[in-house]
């Protein structure tokens, strides 16, 4: 059995639910034990991370970067970072934001770099945007067009849940493909 964490910041659930989803796709594959875990939590005690063999990032961008709650997750593990306590585990990332572009491109980027000082491995979002072979926009995969991550659009104030359809597929597919590559590495 390979372990895979999903730690995510969610202040109104939108994130939540994308972890949700992306961990249930995870769960998909054969070999995978996931657990979902707040980022909230792992900040006391970021040491937890040393059990799982993966790790899949997630925050609602807020002005352009991570949450504060997710920056303190981040910054809990610092302590780690000296050892490189955290090396070679896989790592990947997943944003929600309200608006189509929004700046998700730089949460993705801060949780790269982050992966990268502790030696982690990144693996990608490598899914073909469906709208080109036919899919109607709200229901296609990757609709947005992310591939360093996962990302998905929630209207402002929307329900929790009220995602288009499309990204929820995407996170169920981001996240079956992670576990798929957790389990090719030896
Ligand atoms: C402080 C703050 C900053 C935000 N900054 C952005 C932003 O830069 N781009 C954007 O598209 N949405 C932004 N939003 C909207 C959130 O990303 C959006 O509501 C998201 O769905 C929240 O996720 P959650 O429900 O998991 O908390 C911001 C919201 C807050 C509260």
């Amino acid at each position: 059995m390979k372990k895979l964490a999903v730690i995510y910041h969610s202040a109104h659930g939108h994130t939540e639910h994308i972890a949700s989803h992306i961990a249930q796709g995870a769960a998909t594959v054969a070999g995978m034990e996931v657990h979902v875990l707040k980022a909230s939590e792992l900040t006391a005690a970021p040491e937890a991370l040393l059990q799982y063999d993966g790790v899949l990032l997630g925050s609602p961008t807020y002005l352009g970067g991570v949450s504060g709650v997710f920056k303190s997750f981040m910054d809990a593990t610092g302590k780690m970072w000296r050892t490189q306590q955290l090396k070679g585990k896989l790592a990947g990332g997943f944003t929600v934001s309200s608006l189509p572009a929004g700046d998700k491109q730089s949460t993705l980027m801060a949780m790269f770099t982050f992966c990268m000082q502790h030696g982690m491995v990144w693996a990608g979002n490598a899914i073909i945007p469906e709208q080109q072979s036919g899919v109607p926009y709200e229901e296609a995969a990757n609709r947005l067009g992310s591939w360093s991550g996962m990302m998905a659009q929630a209207g402002h104030g929307a329900p929790s849940d009220d995602f288009a359809a499309g990204d929820v597929k995407t996170a169920r597919l981001f996240g079956q493909g992670f576990a798929e590559t957790l389990l090719r590495l030896r």
